[in-house]
């Protein structure tokens, strides 16, 4: 696996010990979790645009795996993702976020399409999974909380968990910042963390996993009061086996 030298280029050094920012973002997560589903859903995001990207590309919901990183309260991704497929892992650091999830993804116990769905407490960073077990990999929002190192160790695994032909489908930060801290975020004391390669560096780690950029886009989204951000919304396909 070939290793960037450069201190400027996406680097594959995973720290020893969680990095500060992870029990700051469960616990805060674990306050705001329903403040923060409530502020998501008050304004227009590119989320379901590239969701509806994915979802043609996948194979039929009867034998299709699917993960989701940083699954959050599951509306509206894990409810639809759940729909389509015949096994769906969701994953998220906060308790208070999966216990949202499994109240709004009903999981039909009566067989009537919906596969099983699993709910996973983790750092997405800690995950791990045999080689070829998914046919989708998405984060919504999700990624752009790992330290950017961590950010391409993610990458790469995720390029050995994907079967050949498998998609991927995530947003990152459109320009780089080593970390940015917020004191307070959407609820006061409640810390929170971002970490972002840029745009092209971004796009290099995603093909350093082993994946065809099928579209790369920076989107901007208005917030609520009018603040405008940028996100690197990237859609990507492992290569299917030769020979
Ligand atoms: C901004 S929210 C996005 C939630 C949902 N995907 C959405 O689109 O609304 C980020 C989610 O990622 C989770 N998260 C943050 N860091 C994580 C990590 N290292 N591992 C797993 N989940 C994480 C948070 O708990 C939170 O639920």
């Amino acid at each position: 696996m070939a290793q960037a030298s450069s201190s400027q280029s996406p680097s594959e050094h995973p720290p020893q010990t969680p990095h500060p920012s992870k029990k700051i973002i469960e616990q805060s997560y674990d306050k705001i979790a329903p403040t923060y589903l409530k502020w998501t859903s008050s304004f227009s995001s590119p989320r379901l645009t590239y969701l509806n990207k994915l979802l043609p590309l996948l194979p039929p919901s009867t034998s299709c795996s699917i993960l989701e990183l940083g699954c959050g309260a599951g509306v509206p991704c894990s409810q639809i993702l759940a729909q389509r497929s015949s096994s769906l892992v969701a994953v998220d650091i906060s308790s208070a976020q999966l216990e949202l999830a499994r109240e709004n993804v009903k999981i039909d116990e009566g067989g009537g399409g919906m596969g099983v769905v699993e709910f996973v407490k983790s750092d997405m960073h800690a995950l791990s999974f045999p080689d070829e077990k998914f046919d989708a990999v998405v984060g919504f929002y999700s990624i752009i909380h790992l330290p950017r190192e961590e950010q391409v160790v993610l990458m790469k695994k995720i390029g050995e968990w994907l079967k050949p032909g498998g998609h991927f489908l995530a947003n990152f930060a459109a320009t780089g910042s080593e970390g940015s801290w917020a004191e307070s975020w959407l609820v006061e004391g409640s810390g929170m963390f971002w970490s972002s390669w840029d745009e092209g560096k971004s796009l290099e780690m995603v093909r350093g996993a082993g994946l065809e950029v099928l579209e790369g886009n920076v989107v901007v989204e208005e917030e609520v009061g009018g603040k405008e951000v940028g996100f690197l919304w990237v859609l990507g396909r492992k290569g299917e086996a030769e020979g």
